[in-house]
């Protein structure tokens, strides 16, 4: 008998067995695509956090800045025709916001409407300390951790959305927004007014801050819709929005994307229409947080933003923003547009 030899070769062939399996399962589960390291993922709820602080203290930079001089430059016009504007609380704001989260996510990539100017201490930001708990948004503290990979987010940020109006003095209109893109959807949203000072936040499919209001829905609205238009170019748009919903319409012209979407958010406006060229920094923020919210925000055709890349910057399609009714009033778009001049 030669229980030895046997022994052996299934043991071999176990072995064997048990090796192919553990390939087969490991490429099955796109193993390779596992993080080898840590900091290849990050938490979401780490990034809430700082999306908040940076948000804030890009906030302080732009009260600070009112009450010195502006500086107030023109990066040229718009498509349209309208001054874009620049100040120093612009660059201020952005240096806090986009360092304090580069330096405290380092492997992130961030996408900032401003650029910085040759000045050493503007990367000089205090890291952001994602442990300590934000006392108003105490909420957070009580939610799961959930990591993802670091390679799929995008941040998008603006560091003064108004910028035009915050040099007229209009400050009820201006906000600092931070949005976490994943795989190029908005996913939290960070929506921040320095003036007086609040913040509101959303994460898509978890929760929303406490000072966003429930809104009942309202079925006659549809008939008699409110809609809030860009205070640079009221007349064309007003003028769509009235043909395509209805001489019941109102139509209310503000600044702000930010603002603008939290009017809709908060139900003051039931629709925001955008009919001209828009960036997707305005954008992403308040499409995270309409998102959390039940609502919608789409090109006028119909389409989803993708904000996983820096590369295209700019949305040519125009802007519905609904909490409610989205498909609605998405159909009574096309046919207007297209009789655009
Ligand atoms: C709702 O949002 C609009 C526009 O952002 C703002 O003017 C208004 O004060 C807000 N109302 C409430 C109750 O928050």
């Amino acid at each position: 008998m030669n229980f030895g030899g046997t022994l052996r070769l299934n043991k071999f062939a176990c072995f064997t067995l048990a090796f192919i399996l553990f390939l087969i399962i490991y490429w099955r589960s796109g193993g390779s695509n596992y993080p080898t390291d840590k900091s290849d993922l990050v938490n979401l709820k780490s990034l809430l956090k700082a999306a908040i602080y940076a948000a804030e203290r890009g906030g302080k930079k732009v009260i600070d800045g009112k009450n010195h001089d502006l500086h107030v430059k023109s990066k040229g016009k718009t498509q349209e025709g309208a001054n874009d504007p620049v100040t120093d609380a612009d660059y201020a704001s952005h240096c806090a916001m986009y360092y304090s989260l580069k330096n405290t996510f380092p492997k992130l990539s961030i996408v900032s409407e401003e650029h910085s100017k040759a000045d050493s201490s503007c990367e000089h930001q205090e890291l952001i300390d994602t442990d300590a708990m934000i006392p108003e948004h105490r909420v957070i503290d009580f939610m799961n951790d959930e990591h993802v990979f670091t390679k799929d987010v995008t941040i998008w940020i603006d560091p003064l959305d108004a910028t035009q109006e915050y040099t007229e003095s209009l400050y009820q209109y201006v906000t600092t927004m931070v949005c976490v893109a994943i795989r190029g959807v908005p996913i939290i949203g960070v929506i921040h007014y320095p003036f007086p000072p609040r913040t509101y936040w959303g994460w898509f499919t978890k929760k929303i801050s406490s000072n966003i209001a429930n809104v009942p829905h309202q079925e006659e609205n549809k008939e008699h819709p409110k809609v809030v238009v860009s205070r640079s170019h009221p007349g064309k748009v007003a003028e769509i929005a009235k043909e395509a919903f209805g001489p019941m319409t109102t139509v209310t012209s503000a600044a702000g994307a930010g603002y603008k979407v939290m009017g809709v958010v908060n139900g003051t406006y039931d629709v925001y229409l955008h009919a001209t060229a828009i960036k997707k920094w305005d954008l992403c923020a308040g499409d995270a947080i309409i998102k959390s919210v039940d609502g919608k925000l789409t090109t006028t055709k119909g389409d989803f933003i993708d904000y996983s890349s820096s590369e295209n910057v700019k949305v040519t399609d125009g802007i519905l923003v609904s909490r409610y009714d989205h498909d609605f009033y998405l159909k009574k778009m096309p046919k207007i547009l297209s009789a655009l001049p």
